[in-house]
């Protein structure tokens, strides 16, 4: 059976063409399932799985859980609000806490860029990042790409204009790494305080102009404004940003072809996409959410196999 060359996910970065492949090619066959009357499946029977969240989250936080238990994994749930970290546990103490009692899998999301890192090197269980501060988001970066497939099959040579705050943004890194490793081209666009300099190295191309970015791409993964992350105005307001940045279905109806919109969600609505653009038929955005149950099957899955 083929295996992940991991036994953690901590982010795309250290994923291989072929582990991309691997765990989209199961989430087509974990869709499948989770579309029949009966939704599980035994195949994580007798594995514990802790979702340890120490950040908010609707999507990340119930999707895992939800794939867990259609794999008939054993779930607890740790917040950091209501917990003893609140008295002053360090993390490596609170997640050995949890592993003493025979836990098997942490997915942890943190607002510390590498704090999964720093777990997996010091924790015997698999570690899978489920958001760390504005590093990276790599389920989320799986299921865009595989709701992107869905839509346009291959995602070689296709194009991808991922549009607003890149800079605080783990969802942007995480699909640069996943969309080019399949040869995917690439932009971002947003306002020149919201690219980070570091973009160019990547490869990637950089525009700032939003109408010029929907008329060159195939698909428009659009990013909420992080403000909770912003300590400094990055643009005058949010009025000025929706009004340059902001994409609404007019938009999108004068391309002169259709293209996808796509946005992580929590979705600002009025600021980055107007309503009628994120609910009009342009918008595959339900689609990645449900897809990020069948993606994080597939994840938990092929590295319950690496045990
Ligand atoms: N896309 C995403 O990570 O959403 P949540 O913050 O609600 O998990």
């Amino acid at each position: 059976m083929p295996q992940l060359s991991t036994r953690h996910l901590l982010g795309i970065k250290d994923l291989t063409q072929t582990d991309i492949q691997l765990i989209l090619e199961t989430a087509t066959q974990f869709k499948e399932v989770i579309n029949r009357p009966i939704k599980k499946v035994p195949s994580l029977r007798d594995i514990t799985i802790a979702n340890v969240f120490f950040e908010n989250s609707t999507r990340t936080r119930l999707s895992f859980e939800l794939a867990e238990k259609r794999l008939s994994a054993d779930v607890v749930n740790f917040s950091a609000s209501g917990s003893s970290v609140k008295k002053g546990e360090t993390l490596l103490d609170t997640v050995n806490n949890i592993l003493a009692m025979k836990v098997d899998m942490i997915v942890m999301r943190h607002s510390s860029p590498g704090a999964p890192h720093y777990l997996a090197s010091r924790i015997p269980a698999n570690v899978i990042n489920a958001g760390d501060g504005t590093h990276e988001h790599p389920t989320q970066a799986l299921l865009d790409s595989f709701s992107m497939r869905e839509k346009l099959g291959n995602l070689a040579g296709k194009r991808i204009a991922i549009i607003g705050d890149i800079t605080h943004s783990r969802v942007a890194l995480s699909n640069i790494f996943c969309l080019q490793k399949q040869g995917a081209d690439v932009m971002v666009c947003g306002p020149t305080t919201l690219i980070p300099k570091h973009m160019a190295a990547l490869g990637v191309r950089i525009g700032h102009d939003v109408r010029e970015a929907l008329a060159w791409c195939d698909v428009a993964n659009v990013l909420r404004i992080q403000l909770e992350r912003q300590q400094i105005k990055y643009f005058p307001s949010l009025r000025e940003y929706s009004l340059y940045y902001g994409i609404s279905r007019q938009m999108l109806d004068e391309l002169d072809r259709p293209i996808v919109l796509m946005h992580p969600g929590p979705i600002n609505r009025g600021v980055e996409l107007t309503s009628d653009a994120a609910d009009s038929p342009h918008s595959i955005i339900l689609d990645q959410v449900e897809n990020g149950v069948a993606v994080r099957m597939a994840v938990l899955y092929l590295l319950a196999q690496e045990k």
